[in-house]
């Protein structure tokens, strides 16, 4: 198969925050963005691997600073590593004060993707071609990380 770079499947979703994403003191509920950094890691995973993908693990996720209602959130998900059938996929978080455009980072997530074949088994995907030296070390990150996860299980 051939490679594919991060930023042909990177995914950008933007949502502003209403009062019924939020809790009684105006702050949006965590469950809520993480229903957003799910989608938005979703797809990325599915335009690199062209499949359809089941999220196997949330390995991170930080709240950093509380979102508001009335703020735009921009959840920006970006592939950092490919197994065989597994794709992490890292998320970042801001909230947006429209009036004036200020932004300010709120969250990071870690999430791990399976695509599955029409059978709805595993199936191979694409290997990530790294573009930057911020995906390199972003690669040997995961690596790191899955050679730790193995060996403790
Ligand atoms: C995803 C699923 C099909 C994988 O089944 P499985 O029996 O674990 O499959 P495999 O053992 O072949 O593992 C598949 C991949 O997941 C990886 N994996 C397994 N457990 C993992 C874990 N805890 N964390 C990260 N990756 C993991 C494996 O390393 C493998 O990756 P690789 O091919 O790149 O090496 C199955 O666990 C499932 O259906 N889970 C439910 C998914 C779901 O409902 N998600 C929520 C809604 S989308």
């Amino acid at each position: 198969m051939q490679p594919r770079h991060a930023s042909r499947s990177e995914t950008v979703l933007q949502q502003l925050m209403l009062p019924e994403h939020t809790n009684p003191f105006g702050n949006v509920h965590g469950a809520w963005i993480m229903k957003l950094v799910d989608e938005a890691a979703g797809v990325a995973a599915m335009r690199h691997s062209s499949c359809r993908v089941v999220t196997k693990s949330i390995d991170q996720m930080t709240f950093d600073h509380p979102v508001h209602v009335g703020d735009l959130v921009h959840v920006r998900a970006r592939l950092t590593w490919t197994g065989r059938t597994s794709i992490e996929v890292g998320v970042t978080v801001a909230a947006e004060k429209v009036r004036t455009g200020i932004l300010t980072h709120t969250n990071t997530a870690r999430l791990i993707f399976v695509a599955l074949d029409s059978t709805g088994n595993p199936t191979a995907v694409p290997p990530l071609a790294i573009e930057t030296p911020e995906d390199r070390a972003s690669w040997d990150a995961a690596e790191a990380r899955r050679a730790q996860r193995m060996s403790s299980t």
